[in-house]
């Protein structure tokens, strides 16, 4: 008898067997309900979408040094958990600018989500909606803004990357304010295209955005380029011109993209209603920080005057803990619901965010905070190495 027929005949063996003739090849194709947490809708996403759509989705500038930064800073931090206190009813709802939502986790405003699903921003705005949550809208997404705001359940913010153009950016304002938007999240930290090297081996087309619609603005290509630098459409701007925004707003202007304290400042005296920390999910500079190491400066700077809020590397209930505890009133998170948009449409972003929302409970639970106003920076010890 040969090996091959030996090994035939002992599997023969085996499927009459009454103990293993039930055991079946593992269906490897895992659905929704096996997804144990955010990492595995960022494998099931890689799975189920091209390659050119999920390296931009999850990719960032040059070496992605920042990128990953932002996952390793939250390494440096523990907790300091107390124990005895009545944890039988946990609540971590807020109230933030007027809007409500079931948890301190938002989505962040992020482009083109007709890449990671046809089904685009309007899934997400729906996902969000039975996720109890808030979504920041991109300028540059797939849909037009009326459908996305037509689909959502619960509050919208606007983001915005003003133009030069000062009229061109009164008129989106004037226009995402009377569509239901109720807060502005004026993103600063992009007056240049960086290098992603991704998306320039996979030759990424961009693909068109609702421009004429979310963002009536100058092409890049009419502002000159300096030194053959990818240009954006936003480099001759300054504070100055985020006061005029604030100023006309008639809803409150956040600072998206504010990385010292210095900037934070600045923000509020320019009439910023908020900060978000962030370093753009590590898509621009490549070399900042975590916003996770600059949160803390930025609350003793202005946190007493305004609502500080971060993203960057949250995937994690604890992350979100972590973060609330240095003093953070919410967090947003940008590639975790569109890798469940990318896997399984509308109720990957729901179940992405749901998740999130049982992991920050337990660990709010187990760290004896039944509710925000119980989390202090006295839970956490961050490591100065
Ligand atoms: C756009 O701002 C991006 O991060 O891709």
């Amino acid at each position: 008898m040969t090996r091959r027929d030996s090994l035939r005949h002992f599997s023969t063996f085996l499927a009459g067997s009454p103990v293993l003739s039930a055991w079946q090849e593992p269906d490897r194709s895992l659905g929704i309900d096996d997804m144990l947490n955010v990492f595995d809708f960022d494998s099931a996403c890689k799975r189920r979408i091209t390659r050119e759509a999920y390296d931009y989705i999850s990719g960032g500038a040059e070496d992605e040094f920042t990128l990953r930064r932002n996952r390793s800073a939250f390494g440096k931090i523990t907790f300091r958990p107390r124990m005895l206190v009545d944890v039988s009813k946990l609540d971590m709802s807020i109230e933030l600018f007027g809007s409500k939502s079931d948890m301190p986790v938002f989505i962040a405003p992020t482009g083109t989500h007709g890449r990671a699903n046809p089904s685009g921003e309007p899934s997400t705005a729906k996902g969000a909606g039975e996720a109890g949550t808030i979504m920041g809208i991109s300028s540059s997404s797939s849909y037009p803004l009326n459908e996305i705001v037509k689909s959502a359940t619960r509050p919208v913010w606007f983001q915005l990357y003003a133009g030069p153009d000062g009229p061109g950016t009164r008129d989106r304002v004037q226009r995402a304010v009377d569509l239901g938007c109720k807060a502005i999240l004026f993103t600063i930290d992009a007056p240049y295209f960086p290098h992603r090297e991704r998306d320039l081996r996979n030759r990424l087309v961009r693909p068109e955005v609702q421009r004429e619609v979310n963002a009536r603005r100058r092409r890049p290509d009419e502002e000159s380029a300096t030194y053959g630098l990818p240009a954006r459409f936003t480099s001759t701007l300054t504070w100055k011109f985020f006061g005029e925004v604030a100023g006309y707003a008639k809803v409150p202007v956040l600072a998206k993209g504010v990385l010292t304290a210095a900037d934070a400042r600045l923000a509020v005296e320019n009439g910023a209603a908020g900060i978000v920390v962030s370093n753009h999910g590590g898509r621009y500079l490549d070399g900042d920080p975590a916003t996770i190491e600059m949160l803390p400066e930025i609350v003793a700077a202005v946190g007493s005057r305004v609502p500080v809020l971060m993203d960057g590397g949250i995937r994690r209930g604890t992350d979100v803990l972590k973060a609330l505890a240095l003093g953070a009133k919410a967090v947003f998170v940008g590639r975790p619901p569109l890798w469940g948009l990318g896997a399984f449409g509308q109720p990957g972003v729901t179940r992405v965010m749901k998740l999130l929302q049982t992991e920050l409970a337990l660990a709010m639970g187990l760290a004896g905070v039944p509710n925000l106003a119980a989390i202090k920076p006295d839970l956490v010890a961050v490591d100065p190495r």
